[in-house]
This record gives C-alpha cells, sequence and structure tokens, in this order.
C-alpha cells in the first residue's frame, strides 16, 4: 500500500514509458483503470519532423489532452542526459521546465549514470515533484545510491526487459530480490512482467509494483500498428534475438529488416517498426515477454489481471 499512497493510485500497476509507443489515450486507460499511466518520449506524435521547441511543445500537448482524459494521476519519463548524447543536453533543460510549468506531480527519471542527474532531480524534487528512479544498467550499489539521493522510489529493470537493454545480464528474478533486501524505498519491478504470475512472482521478491512495457503494447489503446501487435503475439520467447545500435543493444523480433541486416543504424528504426509498421526497415523491440502474449486485450484487461498479484 506504500507505492499506492505515494502516488495516489489504486493499484500498483505502471503502464511503462515506450519512445514513440506511449498517448494519451494508452496512459488515460491505464490511470482510469486505477495504476499509472505514463507519457515517455514522443508520446502521441506520428511524425519525427520538427526541432527541439516543436518537440516539447508536442509534449505539453499531450499532457494537456491527457488531463482532458482522465483526472487521475499520471507520470511522465524524464530522459536524464546521457555523457556524449549532445542531443540528450539539448532537451533536458526545455523538458524540465515544461514538466514544472504543467505542473506534473510524478516523474520517472531514467538514465545511464544518476550522478550526472543530480541538478535535474534536486530541482524537480525541490517543486515538490514525487521522482522515481529507473536506472539503465541496474546494480544494488546504483540502487543504493539513488536512495541516498533522495528519489522516492526506484524501477529495478531485469534483462528480460524491451527497450535498451541492461548492460550487465542479470534477470529480473536474480537482481530484484537482492535490490528489495538493500534499500527501504519502495522499489518497483521490470522486466518480463506480463500476466498475474509473473506479477504475483514480483511481489513475492519484495517488489511494491510493476513497470510494465511490453504487454501494454499489445492492447487496443497502445498507438503501436496492428501488424506489430500481431507480431509480438504471435512470436515465441526462443525467435528473439539481440542486436547492437549506436544507443545499447535491444532484442527484437527477427522481422525482414533484421534477417536483411538492417536493424542496427539508428533509434528511428524503433518508431519505424513499430509505430509505422514497416518491418522492412525498422524494429519490433520487445522483452522476453512477447512469447507469453497471446492476444490484443484493452489496457484495463491487462491492469486489471495485474492488480490481482497486489490485492
Ligand atoms: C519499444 C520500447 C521502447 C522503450 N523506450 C523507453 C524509453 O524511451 N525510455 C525508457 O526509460 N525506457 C524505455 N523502454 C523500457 C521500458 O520503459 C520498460 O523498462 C520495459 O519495457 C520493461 O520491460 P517489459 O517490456 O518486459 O515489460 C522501452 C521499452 C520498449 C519495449
Amino acid at each position: 500500500m506504500r507505492l499506492q499512497k505515494l502516488l495516489g493510485i489504486e493499484t500498483p500497476v505502471i503502464q511503462a514509458s515506450m519512445v514513440w509507443l506511449n498517448s494519451a489515450e494508452l496512459a488515460a486507460a491505464v490511470s482510469n483503470a486505477g495504476g499509472l499511466g505514463v507519457l515517455g518520449p514522443n508520446a502521441g506524435r506520428k511524425n519525427a519532423n520538427g526541432g527541439i521547441a516543436s518537440t516539447v511543445e508536442d509534449f505539453r500537448q499531450e499532457i494537456k489532452k491527457t488531463r482532458q482524459l482522465t483526472h487521475k494521476p499520471f507520470a511522465i519519463n524524464y530522459l536524464l542526459p546521457i555523457e556524449g548524447v549532445e542531443i540528450s543536453f539539448q532537451y533536458a533543460e526545455p523538458l524540465l521546465e515544461v514538466i514544472l510549468q504543467e505542473k506534473v506531480n510524478i516523474v520517472i527519471t531514467s538514465g545511464k549514470d544518476i550522478t550526472k542527474g543530480e541538478r535535474y532531480i534536486k530541482r524537480l524534487k525541490e517543486a515538490g515533484v514525487i521522482v522515481i528512479h529507473r536506472e539503465i544498467s541496474p546494480t544494488v550499489a546504483n540502487s543504493i545510491l539513488a536512495e541516498k539521493m533522495g528519489v522516492d522510489a526506484i524501477i529495478v529493470t531485469g534483462h528480460e526487459a524491451g527497450g535498451h537493454l541492461s548492460e550487465h545480464r542479470i534477470s529480473t528474478l536474480t537482481l530484484l530480490p537482492q535490490v528489495t533486501d538493500a534499500v527501504k524505498i519502495p522499489v518497483i519491478a521490470a522486466g518480463g512482467i506480463y500476466n498475474q504470475k509473473t506479477a504475483k512472482a514480483a511481489r513475492a521478491m519484495g517488489a511494491a509494483g510493476v513497470y510494465v512495457g511490453t504487454r501494454f503494447i499489445t492492447t487496443f489503446e497502445s498507438p503501436a500498428s496492428l501488424n506489430t501487435k500481431q507480431a509480438i503475439v504471435n512470436v515465441l520467447s526462443q525467435e528473439l534475438v539481440e542486436i547492437n545500435t549506436p544507443a545499447g543493444d535491444v532484442r527484437v523480433i527477427a522481422t525482414e529488416s533484421i534477417l536483411a541486416g538492417r536493424g542496427d543504424s539508428e533509434v528511428g528504426i524503433i518508431k519505424k517498426g513499430m509505430l509505422d509498421g514497416d518491418h522492412l526497415n525498422g524494429v519490433i523491440t520487445v522483452s522476453e515477454s512477447a512469447g507469453g502474449i497471446e492476444e490484443i486485450r484493452s489496457a484495463k484487461d491487462v491492469v486489471c489481471e495485474l492488480s490481482f498479484a497486489f490485492a
């Protein structure tokens, strides 16, 4: 109940941030079902045109749209700047401004080294924002560091997860109990959680809630293309492959683009593959859980099933 109280939600089921694959409709559906919806990078956008100003303005509009669709709490994913990635520093300030101006009160920070984002976390905390931190490559040590830095909760992601993979090959099953033993703040489990059994396992290992990505791509409300949702429903876990991209390794479905060796060029390939449904040129990045997902369902159904683990 600690996490529910902290966030003002009924059930500790959090829809994960997924670049291009979040929207006001999905976030509101999850929040209206009692969980916590999240707007991640490029939420609600359909094209990659425009510079920083227009991307940030679109983000503001998506926040406003979400507020029209739900009166319940929802969160924003704020990417902490990553050393060596110039563009991440260019977006950091304008995005923070929007979050503070729009008075969003729950922010999920994610990054590769929390110490690099300390000043941004401090500003969020000073503004009274609840901060949940997700380290891309979590360890017991960096979880303790996040707690010391004053974040309110952390998300611990196992190697099963979709999106950019942790540089450490540690599964949710082994990492999560080590972290829940090591910190006092609520720990939210991510990576491979897609049904009631996996959510129950996370709870048994001490998780206060679950952070779920791939399962929410295969919902009616997700902006992913229909052929992407069907590809996830059809794929088996053993058919997934890992590829290298400039931003890190990702696990993907072996679509035509991957078989032709075209998958590793740039991050825009997620938009091409998953939003536009162009499986000849883009990629579909998913979690190992994709093999267990057998149908497209409503976001409300998914929240409801996972919530039983915390009843
Ligand atoms: C298509 C896709 C895009 C993602 N994009 C982001 C992102 O922009 N920022 C982020 O912090 N995590 C991102 N992630 C990771 C998710 O937030 C989450 O940690 C992960 O999906 C949890 O594992 P699961 O897919 O097994 O549920 C992405 C995941 C997927 C599948």
